[in-house]
């Protein structure tokens, strides 16, 4: 197995094979045209890149608008497939950086992350090859984290183009369920469903249960699994999360939606507490009048609202939370 040394060296040789990583080595050529540059733009899988960055960063597939979004953010930005280039030229491409932070300073990942410098090695190991660190590569990973010679949106593509081969093979097979069940959330319930803490957690399971000798057999029963265990998880952080989507716009104490200077009738779901306090007043508006969002300029869709329904009946009414 090859230790988080050889791994860093593995970056620092992608760094000189780039003429020393300082940025300008392409553009210093004769400009490739504009064919050339479209079909190697082309070639380049920019979904399959936003998968793994969601797997990298967050530890989880995937949401197909979200999947839709980075493959676009990493298409504008000219993302390499290639984990090594990508990381040895963190430094050097603003547009490559703002990418992966973007990602990294997310309040999942942030979340996520939450710990200290250790604890936040771990868990990134734990998202791309579902086991701890090894004393060394943690020593080494946090220390750089520690002395700020690498950021926390760094660390996670650097431990990807140094991984042993064992560590990346687990990593293909998470990747291939993670794209699995990002496609099989292709009806309108399946998506509601995949939305918030709870239903991410769940995924995050059954993700950890991947090792490198997952068969493509196994893989397909693990989507099921998994599209079940998103579906059972609690309604609660579904609905946060629909809430933060299709409502916050305007019933915010700084609305971001345009005409909108202050929350309408001054009602806010900034937090938990102002959703659970407005619950009957919620589920009439979204489910039995379906009067919000208003002119439903938010888009919610109708296995939105039921969930909302599913939420109220029985998690508050029955006063199960
Ligand atoms: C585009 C802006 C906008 C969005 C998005 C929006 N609302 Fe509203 N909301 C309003 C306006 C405007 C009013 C006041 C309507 C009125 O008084 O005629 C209102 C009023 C309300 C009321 C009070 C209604 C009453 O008569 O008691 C509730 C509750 C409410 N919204 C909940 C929600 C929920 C829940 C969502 C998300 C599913 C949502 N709103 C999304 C603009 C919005």
């Amino acid at each position: 197995m090859r230790s988080w040394n050889t791994g860093r060296k593995a970056v620092l040789a992608a760094c000189v094979l780039l003429a020393g990583c300082g940025g300008a080595d392409v553009e210093d050529a004769a400009p490739p045209s504009r064919t050339a540059s479209a079909l190697a733009l082309a070639q380049v899988d920019h979904e399959r890149i936003a998968q793994q960055l969601y797997l990298a960063y967050l530890g989880r597939a995937a949401d197909p608008a979200g999947l839709a979004f980075f493959a676009g953010a990493g298409r504008q930005a000219g993302l390499p497939a290639d984990m090594g280039v990508l990381s040895a030229r963190y430094g050097s491409e603003p547009g490559w950086r703002q990418v992966l932070d973007s990602l990294a300073g997310s309040p999942e990942a942030l979340a996520l992350l939450s710990g200290d410098d250790a604890a936040a090695v771990t868990a990134m190991y734990r998202n791309l090859f579902n086991r701890a660190p090894d004393p060394g590569g943690l020593a080494f990973w946090s220390g750089a984290l520690a002395s700020g010679a690498l950021t926390r949106g760094q660390v996670p593509v650097a431990l990807l183009a140094g991984a042993a081969v064992a560590d990346q093979a687990v990593f293909a097979r998470k990747a291939a369920l993670a794209s699995a069940f990002t496609a099989a959330l292709d009806t309108p319930e399946r998506i509601a469903a995949y939305n918030g803490e709870g239903a991410a957690a769940a995924l995050r399971q059954v993700l950890a249960k991947v090792s490198a000798t997952t068969l493509d057999g196994d893989v397909a029963v693990l989507v099921d699994e998994a599209l079940a265990a998103v579906a059972a998880s609690p309604a609660f952080p579904k609905v946060q999360a629909i809430v933060r989507a299709r409502c916050v716009a305007c019933h915010s104490v700084t609305p971001t939606m345009r005409g909108f200077n202050t929350a309408p009738r001054g009602i806010r779901f900034d937090t938990p507490e102002q959703i659970r306090a407005d619950a009957y007043r919620i589920y009439v508006n979204v489910v039995q009048t379906q009067f919000m969002p208003y002119g439903n300029q938010t888009n919610m869709t109708q296995a939105e609202r039921a969930v909302v329904r599913a939420w109220y009946e029985g998690e508050v009414q029955d006063g199960a939370r």
